[in-house]
């Protein structure tokens, strides 16, 4: 059964929540499918087309299996299955390892095995699996584990989200798990502080991550716009600018990309942003490298760069302004493994601008706008 490509890079798509939260239904999740596949979402790799919390009734039917709410889903969740593979896309739902999902809707502690084989026959392939409910005296490896092993044995490759917001020092055991991809923070929210708290928090864990098993930063904000029916998460928005900050940072961090934002009313920048083939291509890198800080010249949480090696020897640099104010950052190529004595120096293509910049030695040096940042791709090529 096991299909050797599902969730090796992490995994890229759309979730409901950021956007829409409890008001989903089967026309949000046709015309959003149906926006994946015409603005070229999909073609970018976006595929995996996600209903979060809210979609059942809030109890269980009378032979304990979940019940999709007949009035956001009137024809059940296999025809909005069918509907999205109908257009060359996956599939994805949620549950909670609780009692109960984080809305207070039926969770499947104890259902695992039967919740899984239901999320099978409806042609399920992705699960997003929420940590709120717990029974005090079960450990989240525990939960993980069971859910894991019950959609391992349901009949289909499902992936799994594992989401309990990086807790229990998650990183340690998920892995073993079986979960392709873990959430490693709390929510997040559309602002600036809220995302660029997540990114300085996982700069550390980045060793945990790798193919078959990566570190969920959360669903993006980008194109949000301070637009979302929760209020949580609705707190005023980003600039273009930081959104392409904050995507590249997912992308370099090698987060799961799953969009957030209404696609069905994207901007142009927005797009831009989401369809960056370059920077998505740094994401999507067969061997999933986690990036580490370049120690040039100190590292501080304002101007930073980050160096990842890609499976053809090449570098994505990623430099980043985090300050309010213009400012230069540079790095030395012998911080990353290029002494000049190798006669080796980086031809530099900027992955914004989309083009190349020519060949540097030793450094390079720019100035990055107030929460902006310059993402390349580097091939070492012989100077002399
Ligand atoms: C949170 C989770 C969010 C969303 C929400 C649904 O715990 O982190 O991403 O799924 O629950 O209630």
């Amino acid at each position: 059964m096991f299909d050797p490509k599902i969730g090796m890079v992490p995994p890229m798509g759309w979730n409901s929540w950021n956007t829409f939260s409890w008001n989903i239904n089967e026309e949000l999740i046709r015309t959003t499918a149906d926006t994946m596949v015409e603005s070229g979402l999909l073609e970018a790799g976006y595929e995996y087309l996600v209903i979060d919390d809210c979609w059942s009734l809030r109890k269980r039917g009378e032979h304990g299996e979940l019940v999709p709410d007949p009035e956001k889903f009137p024809n059940g969740m296999k025809a909005v299955a069918d509907y999205v593979h109908s257009k060359g896309l996956k599939f994805g739902m949620y549950s909670c390892c609780g009692t109960h999902t984080c809305a207070g809707y039926p969770g499947s502690f104890e259902h695992e095995f039967e919740d899984a084989e239901q999320f099978a026959s409806w042609g399920v392939d992705f699960l997003k699996y929420d940590n709120c409910f717990k029974p005090g005296h079960i450990d989240d490896p525990t939960l993980y584990r069971r859910m894991s092993t019950a959609l391992r044995n349901c009949g289909r490759d499902i992936l799994f989200s594992a989401c309990n917001w990086g807790t229990e020092d998650v990183w340690n055991w998920i892995r073993s798990s079986g979960a392709q991809m873990f959430r490693s923070t709390g929510d997040i929210q559309d602002s600036w502080k809220s995302m660029s708290d997540i990114a300085l928090s996982q700069m550390d864990k980045q060793p945990f991550s790798g193919t078959y098993c990566h570190n969920d930063m959360d669903m993006l904000i980008v194109g949000m716009h301070g637009k979302s029916d929760n209020d949580f998460i609705a707190v005023g928005g980003c600039t273009d600018v930081e959104y392409k900050t904050h995507f590249s940072l997912w992308a370099l961090m090698n987060s799961p990309l799953m969009i957030g934002c209404d696609i069905r009313s994207m901007t142009e920048e927005t797009k831009q942003i989401l369809t960056n083939r370059d920077v998505i291509a740094i994401n999507q890198d067969v061997e999933c490298r986690s990036p580490y800080k370049v120690q040039c010249f100190g590292w501080s949480e304002k101007l930073f760069v980050l160096a990842k090696p890609l499976a053809n020897g090449d570098y994505a640099i990623g430099m980043f302004n985090f300050g309010d104010k213009r400012a230069e950052a540079a790095f030395g190529f012998w911080d990353i493994g290029i002494p000049a004595a190798s006669g080796r120096g980086l031809e530099f293509y900027d992955c914004w601008e989309h083009q190349s910049l020519g060949v540097e030695t030793e450094r390079h040096a720019v100035e990055i706008d107030p929460h902006d940042c310059k993402i390349y791709r580097c091939k070492v090529v012989k100077v002399r």
